[in-house]
């Protein structure tokens, strides 16, 4: 793990309430995935080329929805307020600033459409996501979509992996439920079927299918990634449901705790999908190295959460700026002592496990 941000996490949770910082740093039931995620990186390695007479590297990558300048996208996280009084807005800008995507989620403090303002004030071209779940209530979650599409977001992220909520133990012991006063998920505020001003709940729906994913396609010409796949099987299905994109991910440890790492479920899903969309991974990526160790297992791009919450609550924008500028600067070191140029000289037959040789 980078050191640097060792450090900043150090600060965040010397300046987070504990029980919102357990909110943060938690995952489900015996928090198994959670530690996985990260140990997974550990037992691999990459075998540097040498000799091959590089100076200078690109290291952007085009997805559908938006450039990145760097091969690391903010997954979305819920409640910025908590970590920060400037919330979404901060974490808006940074990544506006460093060219990256930010994926704003449907249980952000600051509404949508004033994410995507504060992103765009910074970089004209700014590119925002929205992620959301399958609501049960589908006029809610078109209400969402063209919310998103209103704001000026370029592509949207359902995520998949939750049809009921991960049970959180350590949130269970705090007996955390609800926000403080003051802070709302400010996307679910006067929506259909409810009375003005009011904030729903968000909700998980254990009915969302296949069909349900079909209809939001068909509501908006955005393209569509879907997060939280695992199963190379439902990669699969996801492509031949037009999806524009796959995000390998087990929520951060936060929803089945008896899911692999991410990065382990990385090469099946790569080798289902076959090129036609790019494949995104998040969980457990803490530095350079793991960047480039699930480049080379054919992810396109990672995703960070609990990082950006780190640098969130140490210290703002400006934190959230640190740990994106860390991650470039150990990536872009990583890729030259491994001998590469572009991000597709990260090969699989450079990854090999630790204490095996292969
Ligand atoms: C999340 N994640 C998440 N994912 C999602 O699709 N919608 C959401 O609302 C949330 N909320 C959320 C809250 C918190 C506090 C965390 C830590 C995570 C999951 C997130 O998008 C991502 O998959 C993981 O955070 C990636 O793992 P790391 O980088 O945190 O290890």
């Amino acid at each position: 793990m980078n050191a640097d941000l060792v450090q900043l996490h150090e600060k965040a949770r010397a300046a987070l309430d504990p029980v919102h910082y357990d909110y943060y740093a938690g995952g489900v039931g015996d928090e198994v995935v959670l530690g996985e995620n990260e140990a997974a990186f550990r037992r691999l390695a990459l075998l540097p080329r040498v000799l091959r007479g590089r100076s200078t590297r690109a290291i952007g990558v085009d997805l559908p929805g938006g450039r990145l300048d760097l091969p690391v996208l903010i997954a979305p996280t819920a409640f910025h307020r908590l970590a920060h009084p400037d919330g979404e807005l901060a974490t808006a800008r940074a990544a506006a600033a460093a060219r990256t995507v930010l994926v704003s989620g449907v249980a952000s403090t600051v509404a949508i459409a004033d994410v995507v303002r504060a992103a765009r004030a910074v970089d004209a071209d700014a590119a925002v996501w929205f992620q959301l779940y399958p609501h049960p209530d589908e006029d809610v979650t078109e209400c969402l979509v063209r919310r998103a599409e209103r704001a000026g977001c370029t592509a949207l992220v359902v995520t998949a992996d939750s049809p009921v909520f991960g049970r959180h133990r350590r949130d269970a012991e705090h007996g955390f439920h609800d926000l403080p006063p003051g802070l709302a998920a400010e996307n679910m505020r006067d929506l259909p079927g409810s009375p003005p001003g009011h904030v729903r709940d968000i909700e998980m729906s254990p009915l969302a299918s296949w069909a349900h994913l079909d209809r939001l396609r068909e509501l908006t010409s955005l393209p569509l990634w879907l997060k939280g796949v695992l199963h190379p099987r439902d990669a699969v299905l996801a492509v031949e449901h037009g999806v524009a994109g796959i995000v390998v991910s087990n929520h951060g440890g936060r929803q089945c705790d008896v899911a692999p790492a991410a990065v382990e479920a990385l090469p099946a899903v790569v080798d289902a999908v076959a090129g036609r969309v790019p494949v995104v991974l998040d969980g457990g990526v803490r530095g350079g190295g793991d960047i480039a160790l699930a480049l080379a297992l054919g992810a396109a791009a990672v995703g960070i959460g609990r990082p950006v919450l780190w640098g969130l609550a140490a210290d703002g924008e400006t934190g959230v700026a640190r740990v994106l500028d860390i991650l470039r600067d150990e990536f872009d070191h990583v890729l030259a002592l491994c001998g590469g140029r572009h991000l597709a000289d990260l090969t699989r037959d450079l990854v090999v496990t630790r204490g095996t040789g292969v």
